[in-house]
């Protein structure tokens, strides 16, 4: 068959940008990472990776020792040397819904005309409101020289932050969006050697299916924590609700866990900014609208649970294990926690709050209110704590025994957000364990 092998450029070197880029490193092809923060750029060409996320530092090093994969240069040469560039910037959305192009737009524009006669593909990563790859080839198309040919295609990625590096290498799907079958073509080439199905579609119709597959991921955590509430006002038990349900292949058991909310970079900015492009396109898309709402309430909740559980919290030692919006990783971005300690000392002056995480604990100190104490320990967090609220279901969490929470703690009362502690088997041994969906022990 044809040789697959390409020259790939990266804009972008977060997670996504970072992961595709030393993953198709890996697969044999040469790739250069660029970025407009220069410091970030330094330390990986030293090979460092700035961020927490399991296997790319390895996935890095190799492919860097190879010579496969490189750091550096102009954003706006990026289409020197590449036949493809992997746009992976980041799209934030505002408060309301409004998400910003600003970087994508500042790549694009940036982008110096070059020479040859092959056409050159820009697939965006980065998730974008419909209608963006149309735009950005309409753009190209009026600024560039007529000679130089460009193919935009959307390539949205589905990986999650703390698989990053498995999920590129075993994707649930593989979306390809393009407007000319030969772009289509070769980018299915370059898929070819990663398992999972590839899908060739329409540029609009794999945009709107990132946002949709976002969207309903965090519908249906809503559904579980507001099904979740509603077991813990009827004396049901959410995990074996969530259990049965999970048996009906049409439901599927996975990700109907309650707790804290859906945090993160992705499923809260994606939400907002599909609502409002919903209604700006005039289908309002009631369902994902609420489950932004019913996001919003859940640390309030979980700090109400406290108040019901601990008298006088305004006097008491409070810890928070898990900071991270999920375990496995060391972003704080709309991280849970964030709003947690903030309910806490908003509606209990005097509070004193200790705070452990096993990765993010450094990124926290400069986003959590100055009155929290981040600890190295968990066991230090919660030494003398007359309550602890586990917020992210760390690994390290389950390993606890009742008798280290009595022996370290001032009152052993644990409120587990995530049903990640045997509360069965803690409450039996004198630990108040109150879990998400559950009714608290007597
Ligand atoms: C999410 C999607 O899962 C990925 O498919 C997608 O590629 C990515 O966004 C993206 O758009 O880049 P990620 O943000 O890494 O990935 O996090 P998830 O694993 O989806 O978790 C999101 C949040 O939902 C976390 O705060 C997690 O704690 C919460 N969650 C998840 C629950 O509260 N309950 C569950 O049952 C599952």
């Amino acid at each position: 068959g044809r040789n697959a092998f390409m020259k790939i450029a990266v804009i972008g070197t977060g997670v996504v940008g970072l992961t595709t880029g030393a993953g198709f490193a890996d697969l044999g092809h040469s790739v250069l990472c660029v970025d407009i923060d220069a410091a970030k750029i330094a330390q990986l060409s030293k090979g460092l990776v700035p961020y927490y996320e399991p296997g790319l530092q390895e996935l890095v090093t190799r492919n860097l020792d190879a010579g496969r994969l490189q750091f550096g240069g102009a954003p706006s040469h990026a289409l020197r040397d590449a036949e493809l560039l992997f746009v992976a910037v980041g799209t934030p959305t505002d408060d309301h819904g409004e998400m910003s192009l600003a970087s994508l737009w500042s790549v694009i524009d940036r982008l110096e005309p070059w020479t040859g006669d092959s056409v050159k593909m820009i697939a965006i990563k980065s998730t974008v409101p419909v209608g963006t790859a149309d735009r950005v080839e309409a753009r190209l198309r009026s600024r560039l020289p007529e000679e130089c040919l460009v193919d935009v295609a959307s390539v949205p990625e589905f990986m999650r932050e703390g698989s990053a590096v498995r999920d590129f290498f075993d994707p649930s799907r593989i979306v390809i969006g393009v407007a000319s079958p030969e772009t289509g073509a070769r980018l299915e080439l370059l898929h070819r050697r990663l398992p999972g199905g590839i899908i060739v579609t329409d540029r609009r119709s794999s945009e709107l299916a990132k946002l949709a597959s976002n969207a309903f991921l965090a519908v249906k955590i809503s559904y579980a924590n507001e099904m979740a509430a509603l077991a813990e006002q009827t004396g049901a038990d959410y995990p074996s609700v969530a259990k049965i349900m999970g048996h009906d292949p049409r439901i599927g058991p996975l990700f109907l866990n309650a707790g804290l909310g859906f945090g993160g970079s992705c499923l809260p900015k994606d939400t907002r900014a599909l609502v409002r492009l919903a209604d700006e396109a005039g289908a309002p898309q009631t369902l994902v609208a609420a489950a932004v709402r019913a996001n919003v309430m859940l640390p309030l909740r979980t700090v109400r649970k406290l108040e019901a559980a601990l008298s006088d919290p305004g006097r008491r030692k409070v810890a928070l294990l898990g900071l991270a919006f999920k375990p496995g990783t060391d972003d704080m971005r709309e991280a849970p926690s964030l709003r947690l300690a903030a309910e806490l000392l908003r509606r209990n002056p005097g509070v004193r709050l200790t705070a452990y995480d096993p990765a993010a604990g450094e990124a926290a100190r400069k986003l959590l209110p100055g009155a929290v104490k981040i600890c190295a320990t968990a066991e230090e967090a919660l030494t003398g704590a007359d309550a602890a609220i586990i917020v992210t279901e760390w690994r390290e969490f389950r390993l606890f025994q009742a008798e280290d929470f009595k022996k370290w703690m001032n009152r052993p009362i644990i409120i587990d957000g995530r049903n990640s502690l045997d509360s069965e088997a803690l409450n039996a041994q004198g630990v108040v364990c109150i879990g998400a969906g559950r009714l608290p022990a007597i």
